[in-house]
């Protein structure tokens, strides 16, 4: 059997993760996947920076957009980041020569995903995004799949790590909201722009996505109200407390006989709920299904190996020839049925 062949655009701490990744676990995933999963060519702004991994062994790309038309490659991996600009350039060219699209683009996903799915169709290719949701948790696939049988009233969920890792400092250290955020920074949590994370922008790109797989809607992210936590204080955080709460940022989407509501902002969570107890930079999501109850998936929403873990399962759906459409049904029914289902906002 051929390998899938893979094209890799932007090797920041994500794409080193998967270099890393098919590195190490590349001849268990040969197996599992039928067919190896092979590397080809790379592009990024700097060739010769220390990723501590070798990218010599792969073709470079100087222009990222070649990528799309690269000789070789079956399937282009998007880890630019950005709603537009060169990811969406990529995005498109990759879905019109009828070759697969891997992303952990959460901006862009949310702003065109209807779109990329569309083209995606157009030319039988696969479009793919489990790591622009809460990173290495398989929540996508878990609502696009696991929970395809559903009716799904709500999905709610810590979305975003820096601010939980913010707001758990803040309220078990006493630390200063500034300090905290310097430490997410640190740490590689933050977005290259942390007003993203702390204005609940992020936050709002993911729960738009989770609210189409859920509802079977277009992702609106235009349909989101914000608030982020720039305003909280230690004040809040004491009397929120002593009320026997914790203050979140919390993302939630519920439909109901009137549409769909989609809101991202400061939530008071007892705590005897999960999402109270998920600690530091952790995400986790809440789906509640009409025949499975209530779903509780947990784990690392960012970081080199929890969100390669989450883009090589999507190379290894693909290399098994196992992907439907992008989201919860065909693009085609869900341009249908936006307008009508994706709430007054
Ligand atoms: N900045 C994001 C977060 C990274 O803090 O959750 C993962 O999307």
């Amino acid at each position: 059997t051929e390998p899938l062949r893979v094209a890799i655009a932007g090797l920041g701490t994500v794409g080193a993760g998967v270099i890393k990744l098919l590195d190490a676990n590349g001849a268990l995933i040969a197996r599992r996947a039928g067919r190896k999963i092979e590397i080809v060519a790379v592009s990024a702004r700097d060739r010769a920076k220390d990723r501590g991994v070798d990218i010599t062994r792969f073709d470079w790309v100087d222009d990222t957009g070649g990528l799309a038309r690269h000789e070789r490659a079956d399937v282009v991996v998007e880890l630019i980041g950005g709603s537009d600009g060169p990811a969406l350039t990529l995005a498109r060219e990759t879905l019109k020569q009828g070759r697969h699209f891997v992303t952990a683009n959460k901006a862009m996903i949310a702003h065109h995903g209807l779109e990329l799915a569309r083209a995606a169709e157009t030319t039988n290719a696969a479009l793919k995004f489990e790591a622009a949701v809460a990173g290495g948790i398989p929540v996508i696939k878990g609502l696009r799949e696991g929970a395809a049988a559903n009716e799904i009233g709500r999905v709610y969920g810590v979305l975003n790590g820096t601010c939980n890792f913010i707001l758990s400092k803040m309220e078990s250290e006493g630390r200063d909201f500034g300090d905290v955020l310097a430490e997410a920074q640190a740490l590689g949590y933050a977005e290259a722009d942390p007003g993203f994370d702390i204005d609940g922008v992020d936050a709002a790109h993911k729960l738009a996505i989770l609210a189409s797989l859920a509802f079977g809607t277009r992702p609106a992210f235009d349909q989101v109200a914000i608030t982020g936590i720039r305003e909280v204080i230690a004040a809040d955080i004491a009397e929120a407390a002593s009320l026997g709460y914790r203050l979140r940022l919390v993302g939630v989407a519920e439909a109901n006989g009137t549409g769909l509501f989609q809101r991202v902002h400061p939530h008071l969570v007892p705590l005897d709920h999960p999402l109270a107890h998920v600690a530091g930079s952790l995400n986790a999501v809440v789906a509640e299904g009409n025949f499975v109850g209530r779903l509780f998936f947990e784990g690392a929403g960012a970081g080199d190996g929890p969100t390669a873990s989450a883009v090589v399962a999507d190379l290894i759906d693909i290399a098994r020839g196992e992907f439907g459409p992008a989201f919860a049904m065909p693009a085609d029914a869900l341009a249908a049925e936006a307008g009508a289902d994706t709430g007054d906002r």
